[in-house]
């Protein structure tokens, strides 16, 4: 399948998706959501793929929202379009995606790579989210998701002045996953990638479902999640791989069952 707006490839068990609209610096119209969206649930309904890597160009993984395209709105149309309710299919994919951001994550930008599970910055990275600067606020997570990402203070500063973050800084406030220089970015985050499609998938899938749950639910409700997602995995001969090969002092070979 070839899309419009982004790239799509396939290496080995990972799936790349490249934002691609390099004249609006990656901005995320609604062809862009439609072709992520259809790209990512591909690849998750694919069982060859164990990982899913998302990034944009040096310059911009992407500079937000399309505000071209979103400036003659009225509020009805943005409601009743479900502008931006796709999105919400693309978070909700079981395989592990990793964000690497290289450039602007602005806005809707950002919001995309909190989407993701992994966020890998270059050192030229710079987050932020500048929708108060246009007379909104963030409208894809970004209240919600900057805020558990970290904190109620930084994520105020940000979403309150619209200001820009450094990778350092964003690192350092726990957005960030690991900071690497520009050029080794894509080696990086396609290296974490293999490195997770190696697993098991059925762990993977209980792993990230196991994270979402800690996102959205309470403690206790999270860990009773936990203890019987656990449980389940005891029913995978690849449990039952994992641990005999661990005891033979081997490398375990996953069969995803
Ligand atoms: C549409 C965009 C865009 C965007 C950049 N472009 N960002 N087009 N929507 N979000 C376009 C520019 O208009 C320009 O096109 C081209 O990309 C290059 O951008 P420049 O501004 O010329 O580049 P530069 O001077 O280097 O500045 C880079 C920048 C700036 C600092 C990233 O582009 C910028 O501030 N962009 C907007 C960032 C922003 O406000 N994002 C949040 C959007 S709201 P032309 O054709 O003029 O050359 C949002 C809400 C999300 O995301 C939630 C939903 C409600």
């Amino acid at each position: 399948t070839s899309y419009d707006t982004i790239l799509v490839e396939t290496r080995g068990r990972v799936g790349w998706i490249t934002l691609n609209r390099p004249d609006a610096l990656n901005a995320l119209n609604t062809q862009v959501m439609t072709d992520v969206v259809a790209a990512a649930s591909a690849f998750d309904a694919d069982e060859a793929i164990g990982a899913i890597v998302l990034t944009g160009s040096e310059r911009a993984f992407a500079a937000g929202a399309d505000i071209k395209e979103m400036e003659s709105k009225s509020g009805l149309d943005v409601l009743m379009g479900d502008h931006f309710g796709g999105w919400a299919q693309f978070a909700a994919v079981r395989t592990p995606v990793i964000a690497a951001v290289s450039g602007y994550a602005l806005g809707g930008g950002c919001e995309l790579a909190m989407m993701c599970d992994i966020i890998i910055a270059a050192d030229t990275a710079k987050f932020g989210q500048p929708e108060i600067n246009l007379g909104v606020i963030p409208g894809m997570g970004g209240s919600q998701r900057l805020l558990r990402a970290v904190g109620y203070y930084k994520a105020a500063d940000l979403i309150l002045t619209g200001r820009m973050m450094d990778a350092a800084e964003a690192e350092r406030s726990g957005l960030v996953s690991r900071v690497v220089p520009a050029a080794e970015l894509l080696a990086e985050a396609g290296k974490t990638a293999e490195t997770i499609a190696a697993k098991s998938l059925p762990s993977v899938y209980a792993a990230k479902a196991a994270l979402d749950a800690a996102m959205e639910t309470t403690l206790a409700e999270g860990l009773r999640f936990e203890r019987h997602v656990f449980a389940s995995l005891f029913d995978t001969s690849d449990q039952k791989e994992g641990m005999s090969a661990f005891r033979e002092k081997r490398s375990p070979d996953f069969t995803n069952r």
